[in-house]
């Protein structure tokens, strides 16, 4: 296997079930499920109304930073199975299938999902229908969504028939084309014969990798996206709420983790403390499912609890800094390692690190910062921070440094030379990279999550000399 590319390939063009497919939406999810769609055989055509990433598509450029993107769009450009274009009705007369990957994002002021993108683009599908069609909704979206769309296009549209089926998809930005190839399960929500005929079609690969795929009903898969999203929050939110009492009690989190992980009624994975979620789909996704439950009058109390201590984690996390400096962090300089949300992204939507230097800058402190692959994305929403060229710079004649997003290249740091680079040995590791042990021997106050700090909270305000001389 190269690397990016996998082991699931070109079944369906070996074959008579080859199908066409227009994907309206080229973000993270569009462009990864078009590219790995036609990587099945199939053809696709990914529509977008964004005319820069499509001029850029075509010309070879992939607008997303997401691990062998580029090799998969390549390949299927070269063989003549993707194509991009702004123009949704010249595609759409030929398509079997289209589906709708937009944003949904929260809606200003109340924070329902904002549907009106998926709105907007199942009004242009219905115009440019030519033939029976499956429409699919892959964007994540509220219960009884799938019932407007079909209502939308029936009322422009008498004359064609539809089948609007809920496809959500479950993969993870940073390891985008794997999830998309192996799949855990392939909800498909529909109870229309002729539409679960064409789903099967589309991933015939998958299900002969095993992947189980599972037909429900249209608001039950809308529902599954949510639940999940939802369950896997709380799972982070209930682990970093321990890692505060851990703090407290003398407990390590990290073991507590382990020790309740290894129940296989619990799970190891999402246990992973941290400074709080954040990333372009789990507090949007957290935000609108209390919406719904709300308007249903089934308030969730558990959701509640998970968004506010969320949101207010993400700020807090400042704190493990000022506490370093007896709680006064004016006039210091804090050195920023990692910006996106998670690694092997340049997301930065609702990253920790947006809150975080916010919050830092409003207690007096300037902020440098460093991410491989996420400063461009940060310029457009943070304001008077200093970017550098690699983590070296960045802590230089920095009074602490903190380490925001586990990207690898930040888990083997030479620390005898960070420590001696910057103007106090004071880390804040929010993604408990290191160990606490290893920290004290190089001689840095050291600050964790859920962990003991290696020396008690010192003011170093007045004594950076001395803290030196001691390393
Ligand atoms: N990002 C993820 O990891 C992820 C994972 C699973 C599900 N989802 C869901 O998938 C959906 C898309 O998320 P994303 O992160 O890919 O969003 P994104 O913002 O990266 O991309 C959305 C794209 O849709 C385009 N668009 C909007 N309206 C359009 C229209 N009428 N016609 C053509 N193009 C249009 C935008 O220009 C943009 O390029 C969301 O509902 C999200 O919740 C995202």
């Amino acid at each position: 296997m190269r690397a990016g590319r996998d082991d699931i390939g070109a079944v369906a063009g070996d074959g008579a079930g080859s199908m066409r497919i227009a994907m309206i939406g080229t973000g993270y999810v569009g462009l990864v499920s078009g590219a790995c769609i036609a990587d099945f055989g199939h053809t696709v055509t990914c529509v977008d109304k964004d005319s820069i990433k499509i001029s850029a598509l075509n010309k070879g450029e992939i607008p997303i930073y997401e691990p062998g993107l580029a090799e998969i769009v390549q390949s299927n450009v070269r063989q003549g199975r993707l194509t991009f274009t702004t123009e949704l009705s010249e595609t759409l007369g030929e398509a079997d299938a289209v589906f709708i990957a937009v944003g949904t994002p929260s809606r200003r002021g109340d924070g329902h999902a904002d549907l009106s993108y998926v709105y907007a683009a199942t009004r242009e599908i219905a115009l440019a229908l030519k033939r029976f069609t499956v429409v699919i909704t892959k964007s994540t979206v509220p219960v009884g969504t799938g019932d407007e769309i079909e209502r939308i296009i029936r009322e422009l549209r008498r004359d064609i028939d539809v089948a609007v089926v809920s496809n959500p998809e479950f993969l993870r930005e940073g390891a985008a084309i794997h999830d998309f190839k192996h799949p855990d399960r392939i909800v498909v929500g529909t109870h229309d014969e002729r539409a679960k005929a064409v789903l099967a079609e589309i991933y015939r690969p998958l299900y002969l990798n095993r992947a189980p795929i599972m037909y429900t009903g249209r608001r039950t898969a809308e529902l599954i996206k949510y639940a999940a999203n939802a369950f896997l929050a709380t799972k982070i939110t209930f682990i970093n709420e321990v890692a505060d009492l851990c703090e407290k009690v003398g407990a390590d989190v990290q073991e507590v983790a382990r020790g309740i992980g290894l129940d296989n009624r619990i799970g190891p994975k999402f246990l992973h403390a941290g400074p709080g979620f954040g990333g372009s789909c789990f507090p949007k996704d957290v935000r609108a499912v209390i919406k719904t439950a709300q308007d249903h009058n089934v308030p969730m109390r558990i959701l509640e609890a998970v968004e506010t201590v969320n949101d207010t984690r993400k700020r807090a996390m400042a704190r493990k800094v000022s506490s370093a400096f007896a709680g006064v962090l004016r006039g210091k300089t804090v050195a920023i390692l990692g910006l996106t949300f998670k690694p092997n992204t340049d997301d930065v939507r609702e990253a920790p690190s947006l809150a975080l230097i916010t919050a830092l800058q409003d207690m007096g402190a300037q902020v440098r910062a460093y991410d491989p692959v996420g400063m461009d994305s940060a310029k457009q929403v943070l304001t008077e921070v200093t970017y550098c060229r690699d983590p070296y710079d960045c802590v230089e004649e920095a009074d602490a440094v903190v380490i925001v997003t586990e990207w690898e290249q930040f888990r083997a740091l030479d620390l005898e030379r960070v420590r001696d680079l910057m103007a106090c040995p004071v880390m804040v590791d929010l993604r408990n990279v290191y160990s606490p042990e290893d920290m004290k021997k190089y001689g840095f106050a050291y600050t964790s999550v859920g962990r003991l700090p290696t020396q008690q909270p010192i003011n170093l305000v007045d004594a950076p000399i001395s803290i030196r001389a001691r390393v």
